[in-house]
């Protein structure tokens, strides 16, 4: 996710702005860059990769200017590089931006009519050019960013800069972070607080749909409309550690919490509700392939072998396309056979996964069209396949996947739509319903997460238990998989996923008044025989924690406890059903006081077989 700095006052900016980046190193990024007035025009530097790359061009330049803005850039639109890195330059502005502009393509369109040429792939370029266009026409800086925002749909936390106006940098914000820091003789922004820290305590934190103009002497705030706002700052104690974690104990509960922002940012700009459809262009795959499939295969590991195991049900049950969900560890092992009408996914959210790349390839040496599911641009699974569908969950610190789980498990369900309508299997009505309940989730996921308490107090209970059985049908078995593998990553307890229909034919001989059980059961078409498999738990002592739908009676009759999620849609139930797991196997790690976001043996991108 981008990290933005700016910073306006009586010393050099460029050490400022570089030291602030780091602070957001965190975030993840690709490429940097910074942009510093001079005191005759902005000077532009950029670089790819580590922010080193950035220090060494900046290195025996001058730069002696006093105000500029600087950006850390992971990649949405336009892959890594240097003609893609922020800050965009557009005639006399500067532009650093952090989000989606979900209309770019109509605007860019509309600015090449009028002779702009475009220097970048990203959305971003068009912000800097509607707003030059504007500052040309005499607007003053401030004016000219209103202007601009008043035609662009989306998420931005942006900063800019004009050659024509040393003294003030503009700043807005819709959806994305932007904090502003009141320091002595300087003012300051940023996308998260550390980036602040060293120069001020003092911050003020922008809300949607407002402005700011930044100068030396503090900062005046209006709301998009051109309304003064008054609102007193905060001061942070927080530690520096603290503060990169956003004040959450581990990166894991902070991607936890982001997971309901983090499916917003997946389904912006892809959905058009009112034809129950999506944006084709979004999708890594034409209509036309989409129509002439025979069979989609999904090829992933770990967590997200078992969100493709969701991929496979919704893509056999609303584009009705057989559907077939392999290890890659194990399929590039065999002799797998692949066809020209073989639609193969490949599910990464690092991209780099070496098992899921060379069964990938193989496929793509058969002649099957490959789709890359990945979370990270432009890295090695999207650059081998011939198309890729990104999810927009921001980087991923904590070893657990958590927040890429659930964006792929959104993204494949809006792959499952895609190819249903373009096949004629999905109704426009259907195709519709399904969309607004992924529209609706992230809010049904916030209140989910807000009942953390009562999870807590499940692994207060439980957290010396050295097993775990974890049961789940239909959609419910991927998320009993992941439960399972959750708790035993990050708390080092057994814990073991079964289909529950599966349990007669084994696992049932492991039931005794010792052994935790985790059934996830919601109120989908499974319920009753989900249920059934509770009892025959019960009827030999074993201790029941439920998974629930909000009213569940039953559940409450016959389980020691109910972790209760609110009733939504069956397509999107798994996207909430997960969420107490995650939390169940967080809070039993933090209990043990294991490492939760570096466990031990693990690594967040296996690159080796
Ligand atoms: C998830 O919590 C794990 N760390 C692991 O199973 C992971 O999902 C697996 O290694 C696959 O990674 P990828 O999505 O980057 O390909």
């Amino acid at each position: 996710m981008c990290g933005i700095v700016g910073y306006i006052g009586p010393d050099r900016a460029a050490p400022i702005l570089i030291e602030g980046l780091r602070k957001l190193e965190y975030r993840g990024y690709d490429s940097a860059g910074l942009a510093v007035h001079d005191g005759r025009a902005l000077e532009l530097i950029r670089a790819v990769g580590k922010l080193d790359n950035l220090s060494r061009a900046i290195a025996g330049r001058k730069l002696e200017g006093t105000m500029g803005i600087g950006h850390t850039r992971w990649a949405t639109h336009g892959r890594p590089s240097e003609p893609n890195a922020h800050p965009h330059l557009a005639g006399d502005v500067a532009v650093v931006h952090n989000g989606i502009i979900e209309n770019h393509l109509e605007l860019k369109r509309e600015l090449e009519r009028d002779g702009v040429r475009f220097q970048s792939d990203t959305d971003t370029e068009i912000v800097a050019h509607l707003i030059n266009r504007a500052v040309a026409g005499g607007a003053a800086l401030l004016d000219a960013v209103r202007s601009a925002l008043g035609r662009t749909r989306g998420a931005y936390a942006l900063a800019v800069a004009s050659s024509k106006e040393p003294d003030r940098i503009v700043v807005a914000k819709n959806a994305s972070p932007l904090v502003i820091g009141l320091a002595d003789g300087a003012t300051l922004c940023g996308s998260d607080i550390p980036a602040l820290l060293a120069h001020t305590r003092k911050m003020l934190f922008m809300e949607d749909n407002e402005l700011a103009e930044l100068t030396r002497d503090g900062v005046r705030l209006e709301t998009l409309a051109g309304e003064r706002v008054k609102r007193a700052p905060r001061h942070i104690d927080w530690s520096p550690v603290q503060a990169e974690k956003g004040g959450y104990k581990h990166f894991m509960l902070k991607e936890i919490f982001e997971q309901p922002r983090a499916i917003e940012d997946t389904l912006r700009g892809r959905i058009l509700l009112a034809e129950g459809d999506l944006v084709d262009a979004e999708f890594g795959l034409d209509p036309e392939t989409a129509r002439g499939i025979e069979r989609v295969y999904f090829i992933a590991c770990g967590t997200s072998y078992h969100a493709a195991l969701a991929g496979r049900h919704w893509i056999e049950q609303l584009a009705r396309v057989p559907a077939q969900c392999e290890l890659a560890s194990e399929v590039r092992h065999r002799e797998p056979v692949f066809t020209s009408k073989d639609l193969v996914v490949a599910v990464s959210q690092s991209g780099e996964t070496a098992d899921t790349l060379a069964a990938l390839k193989t496929a793509r040496e058969q002649g099957a069209r490959t789709l890359a599911l990945a979370n990270v641009v432009d890295s090695a699974i999207p650059r081998a396949a011939h198309g890729a569908l990104y999810t927009h969950a921001g980087p991923e610190i904590g070893v657990a996947s958590t927040k890429c789980f659930t964006t792929q498990l959104a993204a494949m369900l809006l792959l499952a739509v895609y190819i249903g309508r373009r096949r004629g299997s999905l109704s426009v009505e259907k195709g519709r319903q399904i969309l607004q309940a992924l529209v609706e989730l992230p809010n049904e996921m916030r209140s989910t997460l807000e009942r953390k308490d009562s999870v807590w107090e499940v692994a207060r209970r439980w957290q010396h238990a050295d097993h775990m059985l974890f049961l789940g049908r239909g959609l419910g078995f991927p998320i009993a998989l992941e439960g399972a593998l959750k708790l035993k990553e990050i708390s080092y307890a057994h814990a073991e996923g079964y289909a529950a229909g599966e349990m007669k034919h084994g696992p049932i001989a492991l039931i005794d008044e010792h052994m935790p059980v985790v059934v996830v059961m919601p109120h989908d078409a499974h319920y009753e025989k989900t249920l059934g498999n509770l009892q025959e738990v019960r009827a030999r002592d074993g201790r029941v924690i439920a998974i629930a739908t909000d009213g569940d009676e039953e559940a409450k009759k016959l389980a020691e406890h109910v972790l209760y999620v609110p009733n939504v849609p069956d397509a999107v139930m798994p996207l909430v059903t997960v969420l107490p797991l995650q939390l169940l196997a967080y809070y039993i790690a933090d209990l043990k006081g294991t490492d939760v976001d570096q466990p031990r043996n693990l690594a967040k991108t296996v690159t080796v077989e």
